[in-house]
This record gives C-alpha cells, sequence and structure tokens, in this order.
C-alpha cells in the first residue's frame, strides 16, 4: 500500500506549554511577521491576527488613509487601542506592526499580558527594505506610509533594534529563511 502522503492537517499540533495563550512577532517591516504567523496559527490551529488589519478593520480606513488624514500620532494612538484589545484573545498568533514597540505603553501592555510570549524576525535593513519594494509592486495597494523617505525608514530601523531585541525572547534571523523555514524555527523553539 502506498505510504499516505503527508499535509499540514494530519501533522500532529506540537505541544505547547499549558500557560502560552500566544505567540507575538515582531520586526521591522518585511520581517515576515504576517506570512510567518499565517504558517504558525494553521500548524498550531491558532488564530492569526495581523495588527495592522485589526486597526483597519476598527478604525474603517486604510493605514495610508489614515496617516494622509490624521497624521503618525493619531495612527499611534489607534494602534495602541488595537493591540490592547487583540491582547485579551486566547490561543492567537498575533503579527505587529513594524512601529508598534516604539510606543512604551505597548511595550509595557506586551510585557504584562500573561501567556505572552514575544519572537523578534530580524534581518538586515537592506533585505528588508528590497523585500518591501517587492511586496509593493506585488499589491500596489498595500502602502507604507513610513517607507516614503529610506533615509528616514534606515533611522527608524535603527532607533528600533534595541527595543525589538529587548522585548523578545527569542530571535529568529530570516534573511536566508523561507517563512515556512522561519516558521518550523520557531515551532521547535516554543516546544522547548
Ligand atoms: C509601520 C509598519 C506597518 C504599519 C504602518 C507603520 C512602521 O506594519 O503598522 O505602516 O512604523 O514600521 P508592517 O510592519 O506590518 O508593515
Amino acid at each position: 500500500m502506498p505510504a499516505a502522503k503527508s499535509s499540514p492537517t494530519q501533522t500532529p499540533s506540537p505541544t505547547l506549554p499549558a500557560s502560552l495563550q500566544r505567540v507575538v512577532l515582531t520586526g521591522f517591516m518585511g520581517a515576515g511577521k504576517t506570512s510567518v504567523g499565517r504558517i504558525l496559527a494553521d500548524v498550531l490551529g491558532w488564530e492569526f491576527l495581523d495588527l495592522d488589519t485589526h486597526l483597519e478593520r476598527r478604525a474603517g480606513a486604510s493605514i495610508a488613509d489614515l496617516f494622509a488624514q490624521h497624521g503618525e500620532p493619531h495612527f499611534r494612538r489607534l494602534e495602541s487601542s488595537a493591540l490592547a484589545n487583540a491582547l485579551a484573545r486566547p490561543r492567537t498568533i498575533l503579527a505587529l506592526g513594524g512601529g508598534t514597540p516604539e510606543q512604551l505603553t505597548n511595550r509595557l501592555l506586551l510585557e504584562q499580558t500573561p501567556g505572552t510570549l514575544i519572537i523578534f524576525l530580524d534581518a538586515p535593513f537592506e533585505t528588508l527594505f528590497d523585500r518591501c519594494m517587492l511586496q509593493s509592486f506585488a499589491s500596489p495597494d498595500h502602502i507604507r506610509p513610513v517607507l516614503a523617505s529610506p533615509i528616514e525608514a534606515e533611522a527608524r530601523f535603527q532607533a528600533r533594534q534595541p527595543l525589538y531585541r529587548r522585548l523578545a525572547r527569542h530571535t529568529v534571523e530570516t534573511a536566508s529563511l523561507s517563512p515556512e523555514e522561519a516558521a518550523q524555527q520557531i515551532l521547535s523553539r516554543l516546544q522547548r
């Protein structure tokens, strides 16, 4: 009899610590937070939540429009409120926005919510910027206002690196990994 083909649904879910309620992915734009998060949620049978999408649904407006009409400080307030709401959900993989850890309020929310494990997806700025450019060609509607100036984007990257590192329990270097490989590395760390 031929061997049964394995599929993601047939793979047994990894055993996770009982206290773990959410895995939060942080890192700069283009780090793979959304694509890796979707794979993780699929394997674990958990909910996937992208903070940007959650915020846009709550606000009834796109991030690009929120930045253009009300400015970045207004967007950041909506982001904090969306984060507080998202952190109430159990069994969730949450992909943050690249700038979410900049606000002290957000870092405190993340650190003080029990059952939360934070993973930093890291890569060099050049790799991340290239990935974002490719994504913008593939989906022109997905606009990232903070990438308008590459010089300012790199300054944000430099300022955020220590915040991502301090916040996260684990760092995964994604420059040479596919989203599936990055998800696999995370899964093996979750079970340790
Ligand atoms: C931002 C990153 C974006 C989004 C917004 C601002 C940032 O999220 O929240 O455009 O300041 O880095 P992604 O990292 O998911 O692109």
